[in-house]
């Protein structure tokens, strides 16, 4: 009788064993190829996109990218980065009026100012120094994102260019320790802009094989 019980316990157990080990093994596959695959896809598909149609982009919608922009790694975990989001049409006018490089700003629908908080401090007292690397981690993230969502969307330089810092702080009267780093104009795209290839097999260079 014990014998019996012990019995349909260790095939129970084997069972069990089984049942994880599979499930592990699903899981692995689903985590390591299928997403990896939709992300080289969205990757590859990314471009910077410079004119837009009238169609509406929504407050939910500005808010996803910015959700995936603060996803980003960033030095420390200091999280130095601030956004301003824009669909004031007099202030995309005005920011394309003082910025020579995004001239595209008035046909956005809206504008995302990635900028660096340089009031995080560590626990030491001193600002981030890598809140660059961070924003621009979080501009990759953003634009990423945009690109999954059928949205257009460039990064337009403002860090560290003096007279463009100026410019950006003047018109969205920003407080001192903030420092706008790049301006972001956001839309649907208009006509069909395609992505570069840039892949270059001589950039890389092996120490094995
Ligand atoms: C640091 C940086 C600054 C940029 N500044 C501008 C800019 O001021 N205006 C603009 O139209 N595009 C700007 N771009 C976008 C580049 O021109 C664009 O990424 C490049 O031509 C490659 O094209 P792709 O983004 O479609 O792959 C900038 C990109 C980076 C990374």
């Amino acid at each position: 009788m014990i014998d019996k019980y012990k019995f349909v316990c260790l095939i129970l157990a084997i069972a069990l064993v089984a049942a994880l080990v599979r499930l592990v093994f699903v899981s692995q596959n689903q985590s390591s190829i299928e997403p990896k695959q939709t992300v080289m896809e969205n990757i590859l598909s990314r471009k910077s996109v410079r004119s837009y149609t009238d169609r509406p982009v929504s407050r939910e919608q500005l808010d996803t990218l910015v959700r995936a922009a603060m996803a980003a790694p960033t030095g420390r975990d200091m999280r130095p980065w601030r956004f301003v989001v824009i669909n004031e049409r007099e202030t995309l006018k005005a920011l394309s009026d003082s910025l020579p490089f995004a001239k595209m700003l008035p046909e956005a629908q809206a504008a995302i100012v990635v900028c660096g908080d340089m009031s995080v401090t560590d626990k030491e007292g001193n600002p981030s120094r890598n809140w660059p690397f961070d924003c621009s981690a979080a501009t990759e993230n953003l634009l990423l994102m945009a690109e999954s969502m059928g949205l257009g969307a460039v990064w337009t330089g403002v860090y560290p260019y003096e007279e463009r810092i100026k410019a950006v702080k003047n018109a969205l009267n920003l407080p001192e320790n903030i420092v706008p780093f790049n301006l972001i104009p956001v839309g649907y795209p208009k006509g069909a802009p395609q992505p570069k290839d840039k892949f270059d097999q001589s950039n890389i260079h092996y120490n094995v094989w």
